[in-house]
């Protein structure tokens, strides 16, 4: 007789128990069948709006709507049991007012069913997660570079080179997590300012492009899986490179289908044998 053990779901409240403990593993999933190879990996699966790029081809992740995080959440969420699962607000859909951003995080948790919202920004959004964690809504934050603010910073670089700079983003971490924030995210933030902040704050620190001073690490997962190469950041690091294996897969495929060599639904898996 087998007996099935059902593992509990990891919580927020055991994501903010880490801080100082052992590393958090994030990964983003934007799917079904790599929100189920991920799961038993991660402590949090990130529907990261990052998808707008990876998935969606776009420039940015501004074009990104709130339809697509539900549905992509959806996904992740119905294909996991034990991580997680935290979806990314995408820009527009929580700056106006704390109003505004209940509204659709309440839509976001509601028909997704994931367990977190995660919103870019510091002080300024010190309000809105306050108001949100109030009401049930548990936030991750993002601080350093945010990429929904690419048009106003100039780009995608590096945070935290001038003094001015790192102490904006040292009190944006203190800001977000008086107002109730579980965790945050540091994006491309250097190394010193990454190590100050992440001391300095009672919950963890989750780094991405801003070292293993952080509490734990984020990385998109195709580039992970080297299968995204329109923009790699330096500080990515690929575990795999599965572009040419996909790409020779492909081509025996077509190289079948010339040859007319295509096998019938005898060959097939699942197909009973005769
Ligand atoms: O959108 C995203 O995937 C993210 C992570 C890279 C942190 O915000």
């Amino acid at each position: 007789m087998s007996v099935e053990v059902k593992t509990k779901r990891v919580t927020t409240r055991d994501i903010r128990a880490r801080k100082g403990a052992e590393p958090l593993v994030v990964l983003t999933a934007y799917t079904a069948p790599i929100a189920r190879l991920l799961d038993p990996h991660c402590d949090v699966l990130l529907v990261g709006d990052s998808l707008g790029m990876v998935v969606y081809g776009m420039d940015t992740t501004l074009g990104v709507t709130l339809e697509m995080m539900i549905n992509h959440g959806r996904a992740v969420v119905k294909s996991s049991s034990h991580a997680c699962v935290v979806v990314d607000m995408p820009f527009g859909s929580y700056q106006e007012s704390r109003e505004q951003a209940f509204r659709n995080c309440a839509r976001l948790m509601i028909e997704s069913g994931c367990a977190a919202v995660k919103l870019e920004g510091g002080r300024e959004l010190a309000d809105t997660i306050h108001f949100l964690t109030e009401r049930g809504v548990p936030v991750m934050a993002h601080i350093g570079l945010k990429p929904q603010a690419v048009h106003t910073v100039g780009g995608f670089r590096a945070q935290g080179r001038i003094e001015a700079e790192a102490d904006a983003i040292r009190a944006d971490a203190r800001a977000i997590t008086e107002a109730g924030a579980f965790a945050v995210v540091v994006e491309g933030t250097v190394e010193p300012v990454a190590r100050a902040l992440s001391a300095e704050i009672a919950i963890p620190t989750i780094g991405i492009g801003a070292s293993a001073a952080c509490d734990g690490q984020v990385l998109v997962i195709d580039d992970v899986l080297g299968l995204f190469d329109d923009f790699t950041p330096k500080f990515v690091k690929r575990y795999a490179d599965l572009r040419p294996a996909i790409t020779q897969a492909v081509e025996a495929y077509a190289a079948e289908v010339r040859a007319r060599r295509f096998p019938g639904p005898e060959h097939c898996f699942g197909m009973p044998k005769p």
